[in-house]
């Protein structure tokens, strides 16, 4: 094991605390107990004197009145606090209250301080929460170091993914750009089929050439044809000038075709055209022009059922599938869901925010996720503005993009939908911890398929926890 990952030691003489006291006396004698206790002391009398302090150094510990000069209103201390919960994300903060400012210190707690003490102070207890307080620090910045290093292990360039499924398609995308064949990413929207093609461009051999992204269905006919192959000029009504298109453009390196299930007939032949032979004509050119590129081809619709319809071409596609690459949607990667939010708030905003509270990430769990990984970001992203600056997130700061099928409709009365996958999960779970978890026992007795009751537990989120049962004897 690295020696970052070993939990630290409590080292009281390498502890900087501050304290901050308007009372000289009581402050020289907080001051000397401290010391005594092998603390590092600082202390200071004046609001303006503690904020300078803070500014300049960094404390462990800060141990807080609230009351203080100039004005001698609380106001004073919480600017203090929130200065530091702000700035100071690892600074434990103890107030120290006045009896008649209790509710202002519960309220502190309640914010992110670690305690309060009530005056005249009883050291033994000041000992004892400093002692915890230190302990909680020291715990919070090991979980951290194990936090990163999990992270770093469920990276692939910005993609980020520890559940199995996830881990598959690292495999995928690993192979996929060791070889140079064409790839397939299917996948519902927001799954992260960009990231994939991005991220097989980076590993492979074509990296420092451009990859370069059109998106299919922004444009008409026309344009998409003239934006892929580019147009002489007189070619048609609005060619100007000479134009070269997107593969000439991107030579040697990768061109990622997003939403092809949205290319027009016309095109398809074109397109396969210049797959199969490597060359491509600009629109009212008659020289072919010979290209260098990988294609990576993403779409959310079911490529299959386009191509009954024959509204895709069988060639083509069997021509970009060398290599399929399917994103699993995010509700069936449970692993995932907590890892990505932490991993959103800290790249939103670092230092603002706890984290979750518990509830908030039994939310995140329970949530289907129909717009998958680009929901949750840009829930997590109204829930920071809702969400008061140094606490945790909590579930009323997550606002999910309703889905009519799965949400409480305003009356507070469920669904039909709802009632259903209600009872449905219940009946399971009640099977299933009959059962004692067995799930070829459970699908027998539902007289449901083996693999079926495996997608239910998946699509229901039923978790083992839920079902666990006391082993007896
Ligand atoms: N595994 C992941 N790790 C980190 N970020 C992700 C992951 N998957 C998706 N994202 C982020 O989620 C958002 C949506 O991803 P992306 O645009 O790649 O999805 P998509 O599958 O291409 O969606 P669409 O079909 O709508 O184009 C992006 O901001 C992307 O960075
Ligand atoms: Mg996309």
């Amino acid at each position: 094991m690295q020696s970052a990952q070993e939990y630290p030691e409590l080292e009281k003489a390498k502890t900087r605390v501050l304290v901050v006291e308007d009372d000289a006396s009581l402050c020289r004698i907080l001051e000397s107990f401290l010391r005594q206790e092998a603390y590092q002391v600082t202390s200071c009398n004046t609001a303006p004197e503690a904020s300078e302090r803070l500014k300049a150094e960094s404390f462990h510990l800060v141990l807080l009145d609230l009351a203080l000069p100039p004005t001698n209103n609380v106001s004073e201390g919480l600017a203090l606090m929130e200065y530091c919960l702000r700035s100071a994300k690892h600074t434990k903060i103890v107030i120290i209250s006045g009896e008649g400012t209790v509710d202002t210190a519960m309220a502190c707690i309640r914010q992110g301080a670690e305690d309060y003490l009530v005056k005249p102070i009883d050291l033994a207890k000041l000992s004892v929460i400093f002692e915890r307080a230190l302990q909680r620090q020291k715990l919070e910045q090991w979980t951290e170091t194990i936090q990163s290093e999990r992270v770093r292990k469920a990276r692939l360039g910005r993609l980020l993914g520890q559940s199995f499924l996830m881990q598959r398609v690292y495999a995928k995308i690993r192979h996929a750009a060791e070889r140079d064949a064409n790839v397939l990413i299917l996948g519902e929207s927001g799954t992260g089929k960009g990231l994939v093609a991005e991220t097989i461009h980076d590993l492979s051999k074509r990296r420092d050439k451009p990859f370069v992204k059109v998106n299919c269905t922004a444009l008409s006919e026309g344009l998409l044809e003239s934006e892929l192959f580019g147009h002489r000029k007189g070619s048609f009504t609005g060619a100007i000038q000479h134009r070269i298109g997107k593969f000439e453009f991107t030579n040697g390196g990768t061109l990622f075709l997003d939403e092809i299930g949205e290319i027009p007939p016309q095109v398809q032949s074109k397109l396969l055209h210049a797959v199969e032979d490597k060359e491509i004509q600009r629109i009212g050119g008659n020289q072919a022009i010979q290209v260098d590129i990988r294609i990576i081809a993403a779409t959310n619709s079911n490529i299959k059922e386009l191509m009954n319809k024959k509204r895709f071409r069988a060639d083509l596609y069997y021509r970009l599938n060398t290599t399929m690459i399917t994103v699993p949607p995010l509700r069936t990667r449970d692993r995932d869901i907590q890892l990505l939010a932490d991993e959103c708030l800290r790249e939103f905003n670092h230092y603002r925010y706890k984290g979750f509270s518990l509830p908030a990430s039994e939310r995140l769990m329970q949530h289907d996720w129909p717009g998958n990984v680009r929901e949750l970001r840009s829930v997590i992203y109204r829930a920071m503005g809702g969400a008061p600056e140094g606490g945790w997130i909590e579930p009323q700061h997550l606002e999910m993009d309703t889905d009519p099928e799965e949400e409480a409709p305003q009356s507070g009365l469920r669904s039909l939908q709802e009632s259903l996958t209600h009872y449905e999960r219940l009946v399971i779970l009640t099977a299933l911890s009959r059962n004692r978890g067995n799930v070829s026992k459970t699908a027998e007795e539902l007289r449901i398929t083996r693999s079926g009751l495996h997608k239910k537990i998946i699509r229901l989120h039923i978790r083992k926890e839920e079902y666990a049962y006391e082993e007896k004897g």
